[in-house]
């Protein structure tokens, strides 16, 4: 008998299993996590529901959670996202209940978070907050069967600390974000490579010599300024902070206000974590044919209401994601209706950086369930001798090996008398 599940078609499955296997080739610590897992069990009766991208790099995530003896039940935490022959392969092929489909509404995305929740989780996996924030706004009966929850991005992260400050988190979670292994890499170098492979994919223009604005200045935009740079890009920073500001100024990139670089941009990607960072009063600036994405979590950070009233009404489809908004003799192209542009164009961060980040999520909800007892309800970091084994098993699979301290260093290192 077949899972519970909503996903878009069964027979997607083969498919989906070969482009699993793929990516599972790239994941070499989660590979090792998994035959750990196997043989220990370490979520043996564990029920977990996880909300995340449903992509190839989630999967291997997924049976790696089910080696370890996981009850694992997975639903998309994008309405975009969702690779439909992955959520197939994994109902098909691994008795995993999915809820997922790429192109589903808002209500379809919330019925499928709530059967998520139907399953009666010990533990929540997040990739921006929504099992969290579901649970304590309106389902707080699973309260009774949680013992913590682990978080993905750090969207999520931001919101848990929102909670936690407020008195109002009820469990404990771990901010995978904040380990170094996660967002020095997934967010960097994933983000940057895939926001540019999705403005590839979906409009299959030519980046040198174009204007790229990026806005905000954290781990993700510095990527992706990194990335448009290589690609010939002339890059243009737009950020509140003064000293990443500063940073993107030594970094060489030009820093100005958003209503300064919205009269000269070419393409604009927007990766701060804010609402309506580019509004009205850009659009009413951008020059014709300029091109608008996001790869921040929520698609909140351009406002397309504003971009839609302008227009007198809903934009042209002109090709897969790409959106034409008339607005009086000028063009203002919308990429990915505003979300994640990585995940909606093109297939998330690559495996090999995302093995780093799901090796993290493993270790979580192992560390959950070893620290039961001494939890509080509390946003925490994974331990740093974690996230340095996972560096260490990463290097390892690369093949790439490192010095050691000898114990004359060690010493000198813990030392404080000597000097010049
Ligand atoms: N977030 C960004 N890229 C991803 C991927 N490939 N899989 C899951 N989550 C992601």
């Amino acid at each position: 008998m077949t899972v519970a599940h909503d996903v878009k078609d069964l027979e997607l499955a083969t498919g989906g299993r070969y482009r699993i296997d793929w990516a599972g080739q790239e994941m070499n610590v989660l590979k090792q996590i998994s035959e750990r897992f196997a043989e220990e069990k370490p979520l043996s009766g564990v029920r977990l529901s996880a909300c995340l991208h449903v992509t190839t790099e989630t999967a291997n995530l997924m049976k790696t959670l089910q080696a370890g003896g996981a009850d694992v039940v997975l639903t998309a935490s994008n309405p975009l996202s969702t690779q439909d022959d992955v959520a197939a392969s994994l109902v098909v092929h691994d008795e995993i209940p999915v809820y997922g489909i790429k192109g589903e509404g808002k209500e379809t995305f919330y019925k499928h978070i709530h059967a998520a929740l139907d399953h009666k989780p010990h533990i929540t996996m997040d990739d921006g907050a929504d099992l969290v924030s579901t649970i304590h706004k309106d389902r707080q009966e699973a309260l009774d069967e949680i013992i913590g929850g682990t978080e993905e991005t750090t969207t999520g992260v931001i919101r848990l600390r929102a909670m936690a400050n407020d008195g109002a988190l009820r469990f404990p979670v771990i901010a995978v974000n904040d380990s170094a292994t996660k967002h020095l890499f997934d967010n960097r170098y994933g983000t940057g490579q895939s926001t540019l492979d999705g403005i590839i994919r979906a409009t299959n223009i030519l980046l040198a010599g174009r204007t790229v604005v990026v806005a905000g200045y954290g781990w993700c935009s510095r990527g992706i300024a990194m990335r448009a740079a290589g690609l010939g890009g002339n890059v243009v920073v737009t950020e509140v902070n003064p000293l990443r500001a500063l940073e993107a100024v030594m970094d060489g990139y030009r820093v100005m206000p958003m209503m300064e670089a919205a009269k000269i941009g070419d393409i604009f990607v927007t990766a701060t974590g804010d609402i309506n960072v580019i509004d009205e009063p850009h659009f009413a600036l951008m020059k014709d044919g300029a091109i608008v994405c996001n790869s921040g979590h929520f698609n909140v950070e351009i406002n397309l209401d504003a971009l839609a009233a302008m227009a007198g009404g809903p934009p042209n489809l002109v090709r897969p994601y790409v959106e034409e908004y008339k607005l009086g003799g000028r063009s203002v192209y919308v990429l990915g209706e505003g979300r994640l542009i990585n995940l909606a164009a093109a297939e998330g961060h690559p495996a090999s950086v995302m093995d780093m980040s799901f090796a993290n999520q493993a270790m979580a909800a192992e560390y959950l369930m070893r620290n039961v007892e001494k939890l509080q309800t509390q946003v925490y970091t994974i331990p740093e001798e974690v996230d340095m084994e996972i560096a260490r098993l990463k290097l390892l699979g690369m093949g790439i090996r490192i010095d050691n301290l000898s114990d004359e260093q060690e010493a000198y290192l813990n030392q404080w008398r000597e000097g010049t």
